[in-house]
């Protein structure tokens, strides 16, 4: 067949030549603007379409009570002369008039590279749920190329996931440079983007930063563990940077376990557009005739009451609308990693199952160094992928501690990271193919590993076959910790013929494993975890019930950690540890970890009788208050980044209890709290007793007795928690009173 070049008008076939038809006489001669608000319980998103047919937003924020109004606002937040007319475009092309950053662009089959995206239809569906579903179909004025664009509405959470779809119906081949999930369009006179970075035992560093014209681009290229640098989550302030309770203010986050690219970019009308997607750099993707791309979906919550509000509006759309058993419980535990590290035989793990019944948490976890048994895994120089028990260590096999655990009655868990192959181990000699590495150049390893090609679906069969085994030989396995410790270095696939479709397919080949991992073990908790928190995102927390956050387990580090963290995810999702990283006494330590799941990572058999005592009773403590921090609303209360302490509490949904954690973060002379706290989220008018619990074997407090305040009080005045050097972390129980 010839190839078609230059500008000209492509062939089109008979189905699409009537939809062209519709287009054109709908745009050319009926002209009539459409307005399509996309509405949450509060917020307001309002797409019109211009003279021409072409889809813009006119409007983002507050929702109006009469959303016949919103036809009156005018286009696109106009302040001056948009040359293009489409700076506001719900989704901008790229190559007609748009002038700036597209969301889509491509190459069609002959050649021409110019889309100019028209309304065509939409329509909207609603489930009992009170989630709304949108769609909007756009389509190229001269090529038979369709977009849809999707808008899941969660109203009640008032939380919108979008994402789209661009289908190939040219009859050739169409190549996507750039293919977004989102684009949005916001205007205020300032904009203040918090966004993120890290690396391993440094995750979530926030930074804030006035956007000025041009734009700031958060991106990741890193394959896998893709947010090791720098996670798929930020938020925008608008007008002046949002407190806790008062602002305007995004949050953002792309469900996508793989490179992300998002544009910020403050365009010459000083209106802010939003570009989020997969990340195009080495992607270019050929979609072939009849085919389609469905993007991952962006996800955003909009609050006029400050960060507080939006966070705590994620957090109720994560528990309810996504991660598994979000409403439900989670497994405490005790984990051998840092008590063991590699070096463990049969007899010291028997001895650590009969020390997690001790602790009075539910499960004991078998972390990494069970396997392989040419290159036994001795150390993380050998062994990934040889998933046999090794048998100097487990000699019984993973069976007879599956029986340990269940004579102690505790529940047994078992690490695993099989999306990765050391170059000494047999897999790596029998499957050279299946590694992800460049022909005749040299293998750069990350952690001594390299990563297995997920794109392949023999590798994808591997990968499920090791988690399948495990469960199939040992069906009380009651939990995987899934961890993941290389970046990609040097991509290439032996199995794609087309290279640049390999970092999408080595996502989407994840996720094929995990969908067939819950299809068959629907309710198996799993951890998501990747030397710390490098992976975590929507996309692959809709197949881990938790994460964990970072390797870094300095209660100090932590508390301003997890405060970040806490913005994006519920405390339900956050795996976190008592180890013996930092300084701190056992208590500070654990009163941290209680923010989220609580596991141990300690020898529990060289804590003396008062620390283990109090372990103990903290562990009975954390198991009556886990309804409270698992299903609670978060209400920050001091931020560690501006005062010397930290507060903050999770109040359950009748308000009937809430428990707060205060921890001092300064050394200094004379530092702590001075003064009350206010709290937050608690009935004004309900009464409430105030004591201070998990207290350290002998210790009392001026808080030991209880208290009794109003709600009203409690949030207009406050209580001080005492927290200085010498007492420096407090928890304190909130309960209702009749
Ligand atoms: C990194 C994890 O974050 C640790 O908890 C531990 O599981 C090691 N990997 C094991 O190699």
């Amino acid at each position: 067949m010839k190839k078609k070049t230059g500008a000209g008008l492509p062939q089109l076939r008979p189905g699409t030549l009537l939809l062209s038809l519709f287009i054109f006489l709908h745009c050319f001669f009926t002209r009539a603007q459409v307005t399509i608000p996309v509405e949450t319980k509060n917020t307001a998103l309002v797409i019109k379409t211009d003279a021409d047919g072409r889809p813009g937003i006119i409007y983002f924020g507050k929702r109006l009570s009469d959303p016949s109004e919103y036809q009156h606002i005018p286009g696109g937040f106009r302040r001056g002369d948009d040359y293009s007319g489409i700076l506001n475009s719900a989704y901008s092309p790229a190559g007609s008039r748009n002038l700036v950053e597209p969301a889509l662009q491509l190459k069609h089959s002959d050649g021409n590279l110019s889309l100019d995206l028209l309304y065509v239809t939409h329509s909207q569906e609603r489930s009992p749920g009170g989630i709304t579903f949108l769609k909007v179909l756009l389509k190229d004025s001269k090529y038979p190329v369709e977009v849809t664009l999707y808008y899941k509405v969660y109203a009640e959470e008032d939380v919108i996931e979008q994402w789209s779809e661009i289908r190939n119906l040219e009859a050739g081949n169409i190549s996507m440079q750039k293919y977004a999930s989102a684009n949005l369009y916001l205007s205020a006179e300032n904009y203040y983007l918090r966004h993120y970075h890290g690396d391993w035992a440094k995750e979530m560093n926030p930074d804030e930063v006035r956007l000025t014209s041009g734009i700031k681009v958060l991106d990741s290229k890193l394959g896998t563990r893709a947010n090791l640098y720098q996670p798929p989550t930020f938020m925008v302030s608008l007008d002046k940077p949002a407190t806790e309770n008062e602002g305007r203010v995004l949050m953002g986050s792309l469900e996508w376990s793989g490179n992300f690219k998002m544009d910020l970019e403050v365009d010459p009308l000083n209106n802010l557009r939003i570009i989020a997607g997969i990340n195009p750099f080495a992607s270019e993707y050929t979609l072939k005739p009849r085919e389609s791309f469905v993007t991952p979906a962006f996800l955003y919550t909009y609050s006029e009451q400050g960060k507080g509000l939006a966070s705590r509006n994620l957090h109720r759309w994560a528990r309810k609308h996504r991660v598994p058993d979000g409403e439900g419980s989670r497994l405490t535990l005790l984990n051998n990693w840092e008590a063991t590290y590699f070096d463990f035989n049969e007899e010291k793990l028997a001895g650590l199952i009969k020390d997690t019944k001790k602790l009075g948490v539910d499960m004991f976890l078998l972390d990494d160094g069970w396997f392989a048994n040419k290159y036994p895994r001795n150390n993380d120089r050998a062994g990934l992928g040889d998933w046999q028990e090794n048998v100097s260590k487990l000699p019984s096999g993973l069976g007879f501690l599956v029986k340990e655990a269940r004579a102690s009655q505790v529940k047994f868990g078992i690490w695993v990271e099989p999306e990765m192959v050391s170059p000494k181990s047999e897999l790596y000699e029998k499957h050279p193919d299946w590694v992800v590495r460049q022909p005749g150049r040299s293998e750069h390893l990350y952690r001594n590993q390299l990563v297995l090609d997920l794109s392949n679906p023999a590798v994808q069969d591997f990968v499920f076959g090791v988690l399948d085994n495990i469960l199939t030989r040992n069906p009380e396995v009651a939990f995987f910790k899934w961890d993941c410790n290389a970046v990609i270095y040097n991509a290439y696939s032996a199995y794609q013929t087309n290279q640049s479709h390999f970092y999408v397919e080595y996502v989407r080949g994840l996720y094929k494993v995990l969908d067939r991992m819950k299809a068959k073990y629907p309710k198996l908790p799993m951890m998501l975890c990747s030397g710390g928190g490098g992976r975590v995102d929507y996309g692959a927390l809709k197949y881990f019930t938790e994460f964990w956050l970072s390797d870094n387990t300095d209660p100090l580090e932590r508390i301003f950690m997890q405060w970040e963290y806490s913005y994006f995810y519920p405390a339900i999702t956050h795996d976190n540890h008592v180890t013996d990283w930092g300084k701190q006494p056992i208590k500070f330590r654990t009163d941290v970890a209680m923010m989220g799941k609580l596991g141990f990572d300690i020898v529990v058999s060289h804590l003396n009788e008062k620390d283990l005592k109090f372990c103990q009773d903290a562990v009975a403590v954390y198991k009556s208050l886990s309804d409270v921090i698992w299903h609670g609303d978060l209400y920050r209360l001091a931020d560690p980044f501006e005062n010397d302490f930290s507060s903050l509490m999770y109040v359950n949904d009748n308000k009937s209890r809430a428990v707060m954690f205060s921890y001092q973060v300064s050394n200094r002379y004379g530092s702590g709290s001075l003064s009350p706290v206010k709290m937050g989220g608690l009935d004004p008018g309900k009464k409430y007793e105030v004591k201070e619990i998990n207290l350290y074997p002998g210790s009392r407090s001026s808080w030991s007795t209880p208290r009794v305040f109003s709600g009203e009080y409690l949030m207009t005045i406050g209580v001080n928690p005492e927290v200085n050097v010498r007492r420096s972390s407090v928890v304190m129980e909130i309960s209702e009173v009749k």
